[in-house]
Formats: C-alpha cells, sequence, structure tokens
C-alpha cells in the first residue's frame, strides 16, 4: 500500500515537471519577432535577442544550438537544424582598438525546406537557398544556391539537387 502511494506520488511530481518544461518552451516560442506553428527547439539551446528571430512553421532545432540573433536571423518553414550549430548575425570590427568597441551586423536567411546538418557555423550576412543542405561541420561564410549540397571549411558546392520544387 505505502509502495503504491509512494509510486503515486513520484509519477504525480514528473508530471508536474513535465507539464513546467513544456510551459518554459510555449514561453520561448512567444519571445521570437514571430514563429509559426508546430516549431520544435530541443533544449539546452541558447538564443540571444530572440525579438530579432523569425521562425517560421514545422521547424526542428536540435539542442546545443546557439543563434546570435542581434543582426537578424530569419528561418523559413520546414527546416531541420541538427545539434550544435551557431547561427551568428552579428561579429565584431578588426579596425578597432578593442574589438570589443564595435558591432557588424549581418542577417542571417534560411529559406524554406533547409536541412542544416550537425555543427555548422552560419556567418553573418548568409542567405541559405531553398531546398538545400549544409553538410555536417561546414562553415558557411558565404550565400547558398537553393536546391544544392554544400559541404566544408570554407562551405563549397558539391552537388546540385534536382528537387520537385525547382
Ligand atoms: C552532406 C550530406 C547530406 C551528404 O550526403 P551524401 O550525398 O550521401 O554524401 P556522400 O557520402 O556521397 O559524400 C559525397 C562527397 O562529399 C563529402 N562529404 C560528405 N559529407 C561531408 C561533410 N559533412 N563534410 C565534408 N565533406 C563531406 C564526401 O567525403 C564525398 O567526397 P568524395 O566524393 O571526395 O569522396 C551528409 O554527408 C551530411 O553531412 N549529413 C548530415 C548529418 C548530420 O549532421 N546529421 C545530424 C542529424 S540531421
Amino acid at each position: 500500500m505505502i509502495d503504491k502511494l509512494k509510486q503515486f506520488v513520484i509519477q504525480k511530481i514528473f508530471s508536474v515537471i513535465d507539464l513546467y518544461a513544456d510551459h518554459k518552451k510555449k514561453i520561448v516560442l512567444t519571445k521570437f519577432k514571430s514563429c509559426g506553428v508546430d516549431v520544435t527547439i530541443d533544449e539546452p539551446t541558447c538564443i540571444k535577442d530572440p525579438d530579432k528571430i523569425t521562425i517560421g512553421s514545422h521547424v526542428y532545432i536540435n539542442a546545443f544550438c546557439h543563434f546570435w540573433g542581434f543582426g537578424g536571423i530569419t528561418i523559413g518553414d520546414n527546416v531541420m537544424i541538427a545539434s550544435h550549430c551557431a547561427l551568428t548575425s552579428i561579429t565584431h570590427s578588426k579596425y578597432t582598438k578593442l574589438f570589443n568597441e564595435q558591432n557588424v551586423l549581418g542577417p542571417i536567411i534560411i529559406e524554406d525546406n533547409v536541412w542544416i546538418g550537425s555543427h555548422v557555423v552560419i556567418l553573418p550576412g548568409v542567405t541559405i537557398g531553398r531546398n538545400s543542405i549544409i553538410g555536417a561541420g561546414a562553415i558557411v561564410n558565404k550565400d547558398v544556391a537553393p536546391n544544392s549540397i554544400y559541404v566544408g571549411v570554407p562551405a563549397r558546392k558539391i552537388e546540385s539537387l534536382n528537387h520537385p520544387d525547382k
């Protein structure tokens, strides 16, 4: 009897913790400039300046990503971002006496149906064209053409995709 009671209490505690975690995730989504439906952001993920970040619908962002949103980040519909990715819409001037004196901003745009592999870094000012794939570990410092696969450091095109939506 005591064991059943203990089990019941433990289950209740866990369901309250789950409810709290769900609630926290929903609050995070309301902080964006705008956010569509069916958006999942796994924890832990670090998001700076969410009010400058726009997210479409059916977007999956895996854990351990870091978004620096200050320069503006736009993520389209049906985008998948694997774990450990960094989206950096802000950098610093190399010409000032102290490197922290001046921010340099460049918006990042990820168009619809883009798949970004794990450990990718996207630098300020980059647009990733729709239906494209960025291979794991790439550093993307220039615009990515639509319907293409890019890999490497710096990212370079290795394949054109014959996407039905081309
Ligand atoms: C980019 C990717 C989709 C390409 O897959 P693919 O078309 O099957 O690629 P292949 O294995 O045929 O490789 C094609 C060439 O690109 C190279 N390549 C593939 N992925 C690469 C990567 N991430 N970085 C550098 N080079 C890569 C291969 O070495 C090969 O080069 P070669 O022709 O000189 O031998 C895949 O390699 C990848 O990175 N997937 C992401 C995995 C991931 O992050 N998963 C997390 C959950 S989503």
